[in-house]
C-alpha cells in the first residue's frame, strides 16, 4: 500500500459560525480561527475542513454560494483569509477548503443571469425544463422538503433544486460550467490551500431521463441521482485538469456511495479522489420518515457496516472515518451515554473505536471534548433548514404528531452540531461577547476547552494521545483490521495487524460489566496498552471490563 501523508493525517472540521466570534455579532469569523490555531496545534490534528466561508445568503448557512471567489462579510474579507492560512501553514496545518458545486445560490451572477430568459447564454447553466399538464415536470422531492422543481415566472419554466429552491441545481453535463469550476478551483489551488471536501459531489451527474421517482411518505419521489451515468467522468475530468497539478487532500460527501462504488471514487490508482464519506453507519437508525424517529443504532448493525467498509476498501481504496460532522447530532448523545457519570468514559471510548481504525479520522469541532445534543424546548430555538422544514411539512401534512416531531428534531436535527464551541465557562461559553446566532448548551460550565485543558484525563488530553500514537505506530494508519465477535451486542472487538504486530481494541459499548477471554492467539503474549480510558496497563487473559471501557493493546 501507498503511503502518503493524508492517510497519516487527521483532519478537524470547522464549522465557522459556531467556533469563534472575535467582534462581538454573535456570528463566529475567521479571525476568530486565527485566534484559535494554537489549540488546534496543541491537539495535534493536521488539517483543517473548513465548512464554507464564501460569499452567501445563508438560506443553509453557506451551503449556498453567491461568489465563490469572495469571503462571507460576516466572516470576515480575503484579507483575513489570507492570514489565517499563513497563521495555519506557519503552524504546520493545512486547509481543506468545503467545495459546494453540486447547486450554487440562486443569487449567483450565473443563475441571475440564467433565469432572466430561455435564451440568455446561461441559461444551460442550470437545470430547466417546462411543466407537465401544468405541474411540475416529475414527482422528484428536495431533501429539504417539497418539490425539487420551482417555476420561474418570468421565464416561464420550471428549475431542479434538490436542496431549498435558493440552490438550484448546476448542469454538470454543460462543459462551460465544468469548466467554470475547474477554473474556480484552479484559483483557490494557486492561492495556496491544501484540499476539497466536495459537497454532495455524488449527486453531479443528474439521472437522464428525469422519470419519476418511486414515491416516499412525504408524497414526493425520490430522484435517485445519487452515482448517475456521468459522475466519474466527471470527477476523471477534474483530477485531470485540477487536482493532480497540486498534492491536496479530497474527501467527496457521497450519499448514496456504495463500496463498489467507493472504490471508484477513492481508487488507489488515484483518478478521482483520496477518499468518500459514506453515509451506512450514521444511516443505520434511519426509517420510513427519513431520519426523523427514535429508532436506536444497534451494534452488531454497526460493526457490520464498519467492518464491511475496512476490509472492502482495503488496498482498493481509502476509508474516511467519522462519527460526527455539522449535519449529524452529536454520536455521543446518539450511541454513547451523555450521562455527567458516563459521558467522558462514553467519549473516550468512541474515539479510540474509531480512530484505532484504518482511514482518516475526522473530528468535528466540540467532539474532543465530549460536546452533547442541545436539550430543545421549543421550535424558536431551531435555526437549521432542514429541521424547520420538515417539522412543518410532516406536522401539517398530518404524517406525524407535532410533539413526536419535535422530539425527533431535537433528538437528530443538525443544529445540535452547530451550537456554539464551548470554550470557557464565562458568559456564553466564551463563544462571543454579544448574543450567540444559535444558543449555547447549557452544559458548558462542564464541559469546556480551558477545563479540559487544565485537566490530564479530559477528553481533550485523550483525543490528543489518540492523534498522537496515530504519528507514533505506523499499525494504526497501515494495519489490516479484522473484526472479532461480529454478534456480541455489547462489546467491539476487532485486531489491527502489520509487520508481525498485531493490535488488540477493545470496547465495552455498554453499561454493565463484562467478562472477556482474549482470542487464543494473544494468550501468552505479553502485551503494551497505548491507550485506556480506565487508567488499565494489562490486559489479563480474562478480564473484566467495566462499564464503557476501552483499551487498545499492541503484541
Ligand atoms: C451537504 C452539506 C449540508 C448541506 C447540503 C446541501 O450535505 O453537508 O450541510 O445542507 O449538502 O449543500
Ligand atoms: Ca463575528
Amino acid at each position: 500500500m501507498e503511503k502518503t501523508w493524508w492517510k497519516e493525517s487527521v483532519v478537524y472540521q470547522i464549522y465557522p459560525r459556531s467556533f469563534c466570534d472575535s467582534n462581538g455579532d454573535g456570528i463566529g469569523d475567521l479571525n476568530g480561527i486565527t485566534g484559535k490555531l494554537e489549540y488546534l496545534k496543541e491537539l495535534g490534528i493536521d488539517v483543517i475542513w473548513l465548512s464554507p466561508v464564501y460569499q452567501s445568503p445563508n438560506d443553509d448557512n453557506g451551503y449556498d454560494i453567491s461568489d465563490y471567489k469572495a469571503i462571507m462579510e460576516e466572516f470576515g474579507t480575503m484579507e483575513d483569509y489570507d492570514r489565517m492560512l499563513f497563521r495555519a501553514h506557519s503552524l504546520g496545518i493545512k486547509i481543506m477548503m468545503d467545495l459546494v458545486v453540486n447547486h450554487t445560490s440562486d443569487e449567483h451572477a450565473w443563475f441571475v443571469e440564467s433565469r432572466k430568459s430561455k435564451d440568455n447564454p446561461y441559461r444551460d447553466y442550470y437545470i430547466w425544463r417546462d411543466g407537465k399538464n401544468g405541474k411540475e415536470p416529475n414527482n422528484w422531492g428536495s431533501c429539504f422538503g417539497g418539490s425539487a422543481w420551482k417555476y420561474d415566472e418570468g421565464s416561464g419554466q420550471y428549475f431542479l433544486h434538490l436542496f431549498s429552491p435558493k440552490q438550484p441545481d448546476l448542469n454538470w453535463d454543460n462543459q462551460k460550467v465544468r469548466k467554470e469550476v475547474f477554473d474556480m478551483m484552479n484559483w483557490w489551488c494557486e492561492k495556496g490551500i491544501d484540499g476539497f471536501r466536495m459537497d454532495v459531489i455524488s449527486l453531479i451527474s443528474k439521472k437522464p431521463d428525469f422519470q419519476d421517482g418511486e414515491v416516499g411518505q412525504s408524497g414526493y419521489g425520490d430522484p435517485g441521482c445519487a452515482n448517475g451515468p456521468h459522475v466519474h467522468e466527471y470527477l476523471q475530468e477534474m483530477n485531470r485538469k485540477v487536482l493532480s497539478k497540486y498534492d491536496l487532500i479530497t474527501v467527496g460527501e457521497c450519499s448514496g456511495v456504495t463500496v463498489e462504488e467507493a472504490k471508484k471514487y477513492a481508487s488507489s490508482e488515484g483518478t478521482e479522489l483520496n477518499m468518500v464519506f459514506q453515509f451506512e453507519h450514521v444511516d443505520l437508525d434511519g426509517g420510513e420518515s427519513f431520519k426523523w424517529n427514535h429508532n436506536k443504532i444497534r451494534l452488531p448493525e454497526l460493526k457490520a457496516v464498519m467492518s464491511k467498509w475496512q476490509t472492502e476498501l482495503a488496498g482498493k481504496a481509502w476509508n474516511s472515518l467519522y462519527w460526527c460532522n455539522h449535519d449529524q447530532p452529536r454520536m455521543l448523545s446518539r450511541i454513547g451515554n451523555d450521562s455527567p457519570k458516563y459521558r467522558e468514559r462514553s467519549a473516550k471510548l468512541l474515539g479510540t473505536c474509531l480512530h484505532m481504525m484504518q482511514g482518516t479520522p475526522y473530528i468535528y469541532q466540540g467532539e474532543e471534548l465530549g460536546m452533547t445534543n442541545y436539550p430543545f424546548t421549543s421550535m424558536e430555538e431551531f435555526r437549521d433548514i432542514e429541521s424547520i422544514n420538515a417539522y412543518y411539512e410532516l406536522t401539517e401534512k398530518g404524517i406525524i404528531a407535532p410533539e413526536e416531531m419535535f422530539d425527533y428534531i431535537s433528538y437528530k436535527g443538525r443544529d445540535n452540531a452547530r451550537t456554539p464551541m464551548q470554550w470557557d465557562d464565562s458568559s456564553y461559553a466564551g463563544f462571543t461577547s454579544g448574543t450567540p446566532w444559535i444558543a449555547v448548551n447549557p452544559n458548558y460550565k462542564e464541559i469546556n476547552a480551558k477545563e479540559q485543558m487544565e485537566r490530564e484525563d479530559s477528553v481533550f488530553h485523550y483525543y490528543q494521545k489518540l492523534i498522537r500514537l496515530r504519528k507514533e505506530y505506523e499499525i494504526i494508519v497501515y494495519g489490516d483490521y479484522e473484526l472479532l465477535l461480529p454478534d456480541s451486542r455489547e462489546l467491539y472487538v476487532y485486531t489491527r495487524s502489520y509487520e508481525g504486530q498485531k493490535l488488540l481494541v477493545v470496547c465495552n459499548f455498554t453499561e454493565k460489566e463484562i467478562v472477556w477471554e482474549i482470542p487464543q492467539d494473544l494468550k501468552g503474549c505479553v502485551g503494551r496498552v497505548l491507550i485506556s480510558n480506565y487508567g488499565r496497563d494489562t490486559l489479563e487473559e480474562s478480564v473484566t471490563l467495566a462499564a464503557y471501557e476501552c483499551a487498545a493493546v499492541l503484541y
